[in-house]
């Protein structure tokens, strides 16, 4: 019987329960997927502990994209048995979810792997790529030759943002925690990576930008970071919210606001799978361009088994990660 990853109580990653889960009979409208290769995004984390803003019923298989081959596809859905997919998919009960050998997902967050792409690199295509795109385009109006601030420029969402960010014909300065994470922005495309531990960015964006500062700063971590980086943001700047890793929500001063004309933008990417899905299939289509010219390539830091999920999730936890973990599945 294929295996999955459930959570059956809010803690911490040792709390979860590797079992034994029976796919739920086919219906007419999901598509069912063997799963060869599962992402581990930060948010799973928050999803174990419920502190997650999307909080699904107990118990349910954790993980929200996956890369692997199609078993049964809806009629019509434009899919068939055996084609090689990357799907979104939703933690819903004991039949969806990632981190597992198999499950299933709706067809329209379902796409074929472009040629020359690896299950794990598709499984981390979607959320961080998608993520980037809409924030710098469609949230910051990125303009080229713009100067953009990365933050956890070596983590998941980072290093998708540098890659953007260059595509797009910005000048790239990333920030992370240690030489080898600096070394990870730098490969990923930063014009300028700073290892914050040992220089204070705000001074570095300042010198690197002749005292103007970041037009657009891109911002995971929030807490002290996010605080910091008003200080360093443009005349007409924007920084985006994503998310925080600091384990701290910033409080916004106004004030500070208006007396600099900078904007805050929040980024959910997921409501826009809500509030106006039309906008996806038209942001995959240029991601799909980006991969094709060579533009974007997903950054697989770390992969190991699906068995070994619980350590994963205690290294990206504990910062141990750069670029995004995928469990992966060998074809039985
Ligand atoms: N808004 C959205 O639509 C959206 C979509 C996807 C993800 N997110 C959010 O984006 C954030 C980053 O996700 P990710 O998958 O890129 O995570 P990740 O790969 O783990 O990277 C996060 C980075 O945050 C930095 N960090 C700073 N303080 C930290 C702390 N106390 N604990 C852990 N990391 C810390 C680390 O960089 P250094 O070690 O270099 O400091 C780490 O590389 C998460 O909050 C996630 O929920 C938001």
């Amino acid at each position: 019987m294929p295996k999955a990853w459930v959570v059956r109580e809010l803690g911490t990653p040792d709390k979860l329960h590797f079992e034994d889960v029976e796919p739920s009979p086919m219906s007419d409208d999901l598509v069912r997927i063997r799963v060869r290769a599962a992402a581990v995004n930060f948010f799973d984390l928050l999803q174990i502990g419920g502190t997650y803003q999307v909080k699904p019923e107990l118990p349910f298989i954790l993980g929200a994209e996956v890369g692997g081959d199609v078993e049964a596809a809806p009629p019509g859905s434009g899919l068939s048995a055996g084609d090689r997919v990357f799907a979104l998919v939703s933690q819903d009960g004991l039949h969806r979810g990632g981190y597992a050998e198999v499950t299933h997902a709706e067809p329209g967050d379902v796409r074929k792997i472009p040629d020359g792409m690896s299950y794990e690199a598709a499984a981390a295509f979607f959320i961080n790529y998608q993520t980037g795109w809409f924030g710098l385009h469609r949230r910051a109006m990125l303009q080229p030759g713009e100067v953009v601030l990365v933050h956890g420029g070596a983590g998941g969402v980072g290093t998708a943002a540098i890659q953007l960010a260059k595509a797009a014909g910005a000048r790239v300065i990333a920030t992370a925690g240690s030489d080898a994470k600096v070394a990870v922005c730098r490969e990923m495309g930063a014009d300028l990576a700073i290892n914050y531990k040992n220089e204070d960015f705000v001074a570095a964006v300042k010198e690197a930008t002749d005292g103007k500062g970041a037009d657009v700063i891109y911002d995971p971590v929030g807490g002290d970071v996010f605080d910091r980086s008003t200080k360093c943001v443009a005349f007409e700047g924007r920084i985006i919210v994503l998310g925080f890793t600091s384990g701290r929500v910033p409080a916004i001063a106004t004030n500070h606001v208006l007396i600099k004309n900078y904007s805050i933008v929040g980024l959910h990417w997921g409501l826009y799978r809500q509030r106006a899905p039309q906008l996806i299939p038209e942001c995959t289509k240029a991601l799909f361009a980006l991969y094709a010219a060579g533009k974007i390539r997903p950054h697989v830091g770390r992969q190991a088994p699906l068995a070994d999920a619980v350590t994963v999730l205690e290294e990206v936890a504990s910062r141990k990660t750069t670029g995004k973990a995928v469990l992966t599945v060998e074809r039985a």
